[in-house]
């Protein structure tokens, strides 16, 4: 099957298909080998590619589509708003084995934002309006929309019928606006409104860190499937426990050993050859803020990784936390759930 043929089939099939987020620095290859191992991801978004005037397709974006490791189809996410830029990149894109070109419309970082990118041309709906259309006109095969409800209040009265016109192939909906950032709760009744209104499939998105939460959202918001993105770090078993728990299977929970197994694998695929031990685990932590909330709900585990400064330092703590037989849920505690880094802008 082409990966535009797998993409129609994960949105077809009965159960909810499920994605990776597109995570900046953290869902490119390394990862993604990861996550193809632990299993149950139906689609994978690149991290967002920079589209401007001078842009050229970013080199590590490209390497993790032409290597995909996953057996899975890629969809590949631009941010921008400047449209002869986009037209000239999309044939680019087309050239490389991808399923979907999606466009981001909820970076909520303000780097971002204030260049009218990402989350802040939800201040511009005529822009939108634009932006959609051309890519629609210009895009071959599938072409898919990531949003926020809106800038500051909703927008989702005004944003359906842009997206009824274009009528994209997929819409991820992040249920909270831009300026809510990742505080608070999600809206999921405006979710649904979304979900309802569209021809086509809707993901929900945000805060799903259980099985039961993938349900929960999947009721409240009655989206055809879901997209996971820092309960995929925390849990790379979350997705296979979604299906385990849909079909009414009993959940599988990694223990310690295998939490640190996970780790383990973490460090060895994201070194480089230029890679010292110090710098290794500074760059760790962009995965360890995450997966530490499940481990201990008191921060404890967390802080003491966060003042870890040599390679067995840093897994002496995880040994110390994770060396044992018990089966672990890895949810964080209620009302700790991280910030996101879209746009942190630091490669
Ligand atoms: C580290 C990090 C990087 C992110 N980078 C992107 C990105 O490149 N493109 C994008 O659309 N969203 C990005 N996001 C947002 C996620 O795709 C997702 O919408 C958000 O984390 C909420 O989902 P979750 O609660 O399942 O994590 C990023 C989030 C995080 C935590």
């Amino acid at each position: 099957m082409t990966p535009e043929q797998q993409f129609d089939a994960a949105l077809q099939s009965d159960a909810p298909p499920l994605a990776l987020a597109p995570m900046q620095d953290v869902t490119h290859l390394p990862f993604w080998r990861i996550m193809a191992r632990y299993g149950g991801v139906d689609l994978f978004f690149t991290e967002y590619m920079r589209v401007h005037s001078v842009s050229k397709p970013e080199r590590w974006i490209v390497d993790s589509i032409r290597q995909n490791p996953t057996g899975r189809p890629v969809i590949v996410q631009i941010i921008g708003n400047d449209i002869p830029a986009i037209l000239r990149t999309i044939p680019l894109l087309q050239a490389l084995p991808i399923a979907a070109i999606d466009l981001n419309l909820g970076c909520p970082a303000p780097v971002v934002y204030k260049k009218c990118a990402g989350g802040g041309l939800l201040r511009d709906l005529p822009l939108v309006d634009r932006l959609l259309g051309a890519m629609r006109d210009a895009i071959p095969g599938r072409f898919t929309v990531k949003t926020r409800l809106g800038f500051d209040d909703p927008v989702t009265d005004s944003l359906v019928p842009l997206l009824v016109k274009h009528h994209p192939d997929l819409v991820t909906v992040h249920g909270r606006t831009v300026l809510e950032m990742y505080r608070g709760g999600i809206h999921y009744g405006h979710i649904r409104q979304i979900a309802q209104a569209l021809p086509c499939p809707v993901l929900a998105n945000g805060n799903v860190s259980s099985p039961d939460m993938a349900e929960e959202t999947l009721q409240l918001t009655g989206a055809r499937g879901l997209m996971i993105g820092r309960g995929a770090i925390r849990n790379p078993w979350i997705f296979q426990q979604i299906r385990q728990h849909r079909a009414g299977q009993p959940i599988t929970l990694p223990t310690g050993h295998q939490v640190l197994t996970y780790i383990q694998e973490l460090w060895e695929e994201t070194w480089h050859a230029t890679s010292t031990g110090p710098q290794h685990v500074h760059s760790m932590k962009r995965y360890l803020n995450f997966i530490g909330a499940g481990i201990t709900g008191d921060g404890q585990f967390l802080d003491r990784i966060r003042r870890a400064r040599s390679q067995p330092e840093f897994f002496s703590i995880c040994q110390h936390y994770l060396g044992h037989p018990h089966p672990m849920t890895l949810e964080p505690p209620a009302g700790l759930i991280q910030t996101g880094a879209c746009g942190s802008d630091h490669r």
